[in-house]
């Protein structure tokens, strides 16, 4: 079967990444997890005090982007200057930074050099806001994912209370809607979905069910 681009865009704590991740094995695709890099931003900005007057110092922050080292294993695994920073950075803090950060153009750029070289080869799983429509336009196959904002937030908390990350469900549906809206209304690369990409609404989903759904897809684009 031939080998194509995958772009899976959508809204935070869809399930994207988890999709995204178990497509990327069944088709023997690399998987790219561009949220984990801004993820990475973000912390690294955290660490560096960016964030300290309680905004963002623009200038502190091009600073910290410019001694950047971000790397992605094959397990998707996130890493800064070499250290395993996959657990951080799904914490709050970062969760409540990261859409300011990323909303900052020149991170975008920096990340977008990175993200275009590694979806350069076919056989890519992406996944992201803005992939479709910015990153990968060529991308054979684009999927838009988005569930109600209630359903999201019960599922985001119930992932952070089995890892034992203090949160109460109201803080995590009000990160996912502040979320929502930076996302959204963003003037650098705003979460949208690309006229070609399809509709995934997974709100009464089950995963099997979803699982069969994409790989019809996949079907039909590798056969187009
Ligand atoms: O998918 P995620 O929740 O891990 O993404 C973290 C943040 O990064 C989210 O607030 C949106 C932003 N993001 C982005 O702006 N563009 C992308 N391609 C991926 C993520």
């Amino acid at each position: 079967m031939k080998k194509i681009s995958i772009a899976i865009d959508g809204f935070s704590s869809c399930g994207k990444s988890t999709m995204a991740k178990q497509l990327a094995k069944t088709l023997s695709y690399i998987y790219v997890d561009t949220g984990a890099m801004y993820r990475v931003v973000a912390l690294a900005a955290l660490r560096a005090g960016v964030m300290e007057s309680g905004e963002v110092d623009l200038d502190r922050l091009k600073e910290c982007v410019k001694n950047l080292d971000i790397n992605l294993d094959a397990n998707a695994k996130a890493y800064l200057n070499g250290e395993d920073v996959e657990g951080e950075i799904r914490g709050l803090e970062v969760s409540n930074w990261v859409s300011k950060v990323s909303a900052v153009g020149f991170v975008r750029e920096r990340l977008l050099d990175i993200q275009r070289e590694l979806g350069a080869k076919k056989g890519v799983v992406m996944d992201g806001r803005d992939i479709g429509s910015v990153v990968l336009p060529d991308a054979e196959l684009k999927i838009f994912v988005t569930a109600d904002a209630d359903v999201r937030a019960k599922r985001r908390y119930d992932e952070l209370l089995k890892k034992g990350e203090p949160a109460t469900y109201q803080e995590v549906l009000d990160n996912i809607k502040m979320r929502d809206h930076n996302d959204v209304n963003r003037a650098v690369s705003p979460l949208v979905q690309a006229p070609d990409a399809l509709l995934l609404d997974n709100s009464y989903m089950t995963i099997e069910e979803q699982n069969t759904w994409l790989l019809d897809k996949v079907n039909e684009a590798c056969n187009k």
